[in-house]
């Protein structure tokens, strides 16, 4: 039993039922109050609703964006440039593994089982970052990965660790101080590019020009027609709109490419200086909706990995579940 009412899964974890089809009013306004007062919410405590089945779908999300996030770089592990890269990118990729763990936690607290989320990814129910659906083509799109999607994985999740419900809060505090090398990382493997031979400059540039407008999609869309934001701010789940955070990275990160004498593909971006706010040329948000709406390059590729490796794991995960039954090892 969850804080006030029962949660769980319908059969095959597609659904999600609770009892209270109503919030008592009393209970919601002493829930407010205490968001308001800046306390955390922790898995007894009544909450509304909407506020668990937001949750759900956030952390859910972003779980599944860190497992399917793993792919595209864990391609390159064998094919990083030397031995020190490697070893790197296998702690990177290690550490991504974690940080779903860490978020499929935190969102099992909130009454969804594991198992009905990954059945949501695997079914193509459930979303994940949309930049993990495009291909690392090169090295250098290894090296986009690890400086600029990192850093803005960091600014959304430094923002949201402040926010009201404690698990997640938690996760995410864990997960930024892990970020933060992996932010080093590609900083370093950024700047051997951006100063090396002229091929290699010429690697990153055009892995640049590939990956900017995904980065620009990752924030979400625009203020003025994202669903969620106005409910999940006043709840304190999100403490920044998704324009303000595409606007931070931006404030952040591009005098760094602009300093290595890297260009953007967009000839609209620039600080306004009285505003202090970014301008861009709108990326094409129908790309965006495409991408994670499950029509993107790799879509198809991201969840047949998954697939595979659900298929594959099933009598590792039967046999820690029974151990009597499941002695035997499968046959190769
Ligand atoms: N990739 C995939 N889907 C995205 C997205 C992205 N970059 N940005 C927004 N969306 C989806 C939303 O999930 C939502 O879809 P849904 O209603 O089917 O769930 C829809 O687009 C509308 O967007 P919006 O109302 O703005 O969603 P939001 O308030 O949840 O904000 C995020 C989007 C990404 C900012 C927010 O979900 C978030 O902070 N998530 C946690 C961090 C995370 O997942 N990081 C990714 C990996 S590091």
């Amino acid at each position: 039993m969850y804080g006030g009412g029962y949660i769980f899964d319908e059969p095959n974890g597609k659904q999600l039922r609770e009892e209270q089809q109503h919030d008592d009013p009393e209970k919601l306004a002493v829930f407010e109050e205490r968001i308001a007062r800046g306390e955390k919410i922790e898995p007894g405590d009544w909450m509304p609703t909407e506020y668990r089945r937001q949750l759900i779908r956030l952390i859910e999300q972003h779980a599944h964006s860190e497992i399917i996030g793993a792919l595209p770089e864990g391609t390159w592990i064998t094919r990083a440039p030397g031995f020190k890269r490697k070893l790197a990118l296998i702690a990177k990729v290690q550490d991504e593994i974690g940080h779903g763990q860490l978020l499929y936690n935190a969102a099992e607290t909130l009454g969804k089982s594991r198992e009905a989320m990954i059945n949501d990814l695997l079914s193509g129910k459930s979303k994940y970052s949309n930049v993990f659906n495009y291909p690392a083509e090169s090295w250098a799109d290894v090296t986009v990965i690890g400086f600029l999607i990192d850093a803005a994985a960091i600014v959304n999740q430094v923002a949201n660790a402040k926010g009201s419900y404690g698990p997640y809060c938690r996760a995410l505090e864990r997960i930024c101080y892990e970020e933060s090398f992996h932010l080093k990382q590609g900083h370093d493997a950024l700047i051997t590019l951006a100063t090396g031979t002229p091929a290699q400059r010429e690697m990153l540039q055009d892995a640049l020009n590939r990956w900017w407008q995904p980065i620009m999609h990752f924030f979400g869309p625009p203020d003025k027609s994202s669903q969620h934001s106005e409910k999940l701010m006043q709840w304190k789940v999100k403490m920044a709109s998704n324009d303000d955070m595409r606007n931070q990275f931006l404030d952040a990160y591009v005098p760094k490419l602009w300093e290595l004498g890297l260009t953007l593909p967009d000839p609209n971006l620039k600080k306004n200086a009285a505003t202090g706010r970014w301008e861009y040329t709108d990326p094409d948000w129908n790309e965006f909706f495409k991408v994670i709406g499950g029509d993107g390059p790799c879509n198809k590729e991201r969840l047949n990995v998954r697939k595979w490796a659900e298929e594959h794991g099933r009598w590792v995960r039967k046999a820690l579940m029974n151990p009597k039954e499941e002695r035997a090892l499968p046959v190769a």
